[in-house]
């Protein structure tokens, strides 16, 4: 048996965002809360930093901010050449994984696969049976071999799956099927179908549904929207459907997609509903087409901070759980900043600055002296850009007008997550910094700045 891969350096390794204790990782699965400890799984590689055969990693936390690593849950039998993504839920005093399995019968050919979908169960949360006699759900005849990543939640004491797939047309396409037991389900629904490849995508990729503020919302990763101006820049997008489902016909009426997110590193959200009540999000701090420098050091990929979810004036706003607040260490500044003085905030911080509109132009720069990101606001078209200066640096989208702009950005060793006026907007963003991070707040207009240093290692791998 192979032995798992070991991180050889340091350099990178993320304080506060969960990662693979070495080896790759890409989608979050089985996001969940079960027997006192919210689960988190992911698809994982052991044995290189690369994309392999797919296992599920599997960390549990009771707070949502430090993650302790578990055995590995999964791993592909047989029968199985990769445990795709997927979900957990909870029945019967266990925790159920419905995953999907990817077989690939010509070796010689990766691309000639098929999917299917597949259940495992554990009842101390941390060991886990596959079903002897899956799958549990085969591709349906309409559908090309694009059939993956389900997403069960449990309604009106019934199950519900929603699976991305591919119709015949080659629309990506989001399935819903019923079940009592999770172990035989039944098709209720397509129930929302993109309208064209180019601004919809050719298939979805891990879709999520629920009732949130009110609405239904279709989260899902599409793949090949093209670029259009500042949207879509990123190789495959994740972002939502809103709107309601029509009782009669089950299907989503809904307006157009909207980005989720709007850094380079962000993909395959998963939510899950917090025993609290609360819609909490969690998605891959990369994307497929985004450099992962730590892959020389043994490990690639990391989770970012789980997000809650609210809807407001017809958009989904996304803010850090409350409970990150338990990650300040020590308070590093507090008050006016001045304008181009340099504050130290070292490499894990939280940095929160609030300025007066219409403040415009250049906001804040973070730099190492050799990385940086540089954030502003256009002043009459209210297009806010983060700037990481790498080829194909500049991600950028509208934001609303409002008489203050508020930021709250976290620093990671290799990371920066973006937070624009209570979540309106979000950036994720992997920067690679080289050393201790400064920012310089570039305009007069800033009233309020606070820091705080960041818990070094809340994770145990
Ligand atoms: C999304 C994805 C999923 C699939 C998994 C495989 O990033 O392509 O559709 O289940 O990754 O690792």
């Amino acid at each position: 048996m192979a032995e798992p891969i070991k991180v050889t350096s340091q350099r990178y390794r993320l304080g506060y965002h969960l990662m693979t204790p070495g080896g790759w990782m890409n989608d979050p699965n089985g996001f969940s809360f079960f027997k006192g400890w919210y689960h988190i799984f992911y698809q994982y590689y052991p044995y290189k930093a690369e994309w392999g055969p797919m296992h599920w990693g599997h960390a549990r936390s009771r707070d949502l901010i430090h993650w302790e690593t578990l055995p590995t849950a999964l791993a592909p039998d047989s029968e199985e050449n990769g445990c795709f993504s997927g979900s957990a839920v909870v029945y019967d005093d266990k925790l159920w994984l419905i995953y999907t399995g990817h077989h690939t019968p010509n070796a010689r050919d990766p691309e000639d696969f098929y999917q299917d979908q597949r259940v495992a169960w554990s009842e101390d949360g941390i060991h886990f049976t596959k079903y002897g006699a899956n799958p549990v759900l085969q591709t349906p005849q309409d559908n090309t071999k694009h059939f993956r990543d389900p997403k069960v939640w449990q309604q009106d004491g019934k199950f519900y799956m929603v699976l991305g797939s591919q119709g015949l047309d080659h629309l990506g396409r989001a399935l819903v099927y019923s079940s009592d037991n999770l172990l035989s389900w039944q098709l209720v629904t397509e129930l929302s179908k993109a309208k064209d490849k180019e601004s919809e995508g050719y298939m979805w990729e891990c879709p999520d549904f629920f009732h949130l503020d009110g609405q239904d919302i279709l989260l899902m990763s599409p793949q090949g929207l093209e670029a259009q101006g500042d949207l879509y820049r990123n190789l495959n997008q994740t972002g939502y459907l809103m709107g309601h489902v029509n009782p009669e016909t089950k299907k989503l009426e809904r307006g157009g997609f909207v980005e989720i997110d709007h850094g380079h590193d962000f993909y395959a959200t998963q939510t899950m509903l917090a025993p609290d009540g609360r819609r909490v999000m969690i998605a891959w701090m990369n994307a497929w087409d985004s450099p992962m420098y730590e892959v020389e050091d043994g490990w690639a990929g990391a989770l970012t901070l789980p997000r809650e979810l609210h809807v407001k004036s017809g958009r989904l706003y996304q803010q850090p759980v409350a409970e990150v607040s338990m990650l300040r260490e020590q308070e590093l500044f507090h008050g006016a900043p001045a304008q181009d003085k340099a504050y130290a905030l070292g490499r894990k911080a939280e940095l929160q600055l609030t300025f007066k509109r219409p403040a415009a132009g250049q906001l804040l720069l973070l730099t190492d002296g050799e990385k940086t990101l540089q954030l502003s606001l256009e002043p009459d078209t209210h297009r806010f850009v983060v700037n990481r200066n790498t080829e194909d640096g500049e991600r950028a989208a509208q934001l609303s007008a409002s008489d203050e702009l508020k930021l709250q950005i976290f620093l990671d060793k290799s990371s920066a997550e973006i937070f624009v006026n209570d979540g309106e907007l979000t950036f994720t963003e992997r920067v690679y910094w080289q050393g201790d991070v400064q920012a310089k707040v570039l305009t007069d207009a800033a009233n309020q700045a606070q820091a705080w240093r960041l818990e070094a290692e809340a994770n145990q791998y």
